[in-house]
């Protein structure tokens, strides 16, 4: 795993936008005062997560309004689908996505 800092100025109050870290677009949710990071794309077709909303701690993507539970990742019971989420860190100096390291980085670093 490697924290990367985010080099962008985040909104105070609530929002869902879409940032690129390390050359991977992710979807950054501030949602009840608590920040979270997901995977962008939808994997039921592949809607943009970013171009969606918030409701009862869940990202609802914009096409077919499938749910993500913003904490685990996990669909709603019978989309039998997840998203992948990302440590997130409000930390003194910044904020800061936690990735992971790909095989074969880490096998050569
Ligand atoms: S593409 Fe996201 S719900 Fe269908």
């Amino acid at each position: 795993m490697k924290w990367i800092k985010l080099d962008v100025e985040l909104p105070e109050d609530d929002f869902v936008k879409m940032i690129k870290v390390d050359g991977k677009k992710l979807c950054l949710v501030r949602h009840q005062n608590k920040l979270h990071a997901l995977q962008n794309s939808c994997p039921h077709a592949g809607g943009i997560l970013s171009g969606g909303w918030c409701k009862n701690g869940h990202i609802i993507c914009p096409l077919h309004r499938y749910e993500y539970n913003l904490e685990t990742g996990k669909g709603l019971a019978g989309q039998n689908d997840y998203v992948d989420v990302y440590p997130i860190e409000e930390r003194e100096d910044g904020v800061y996505v936690g990735l992971p390291e790909g095989f074969w980085k880490r096998l050569f670093s």
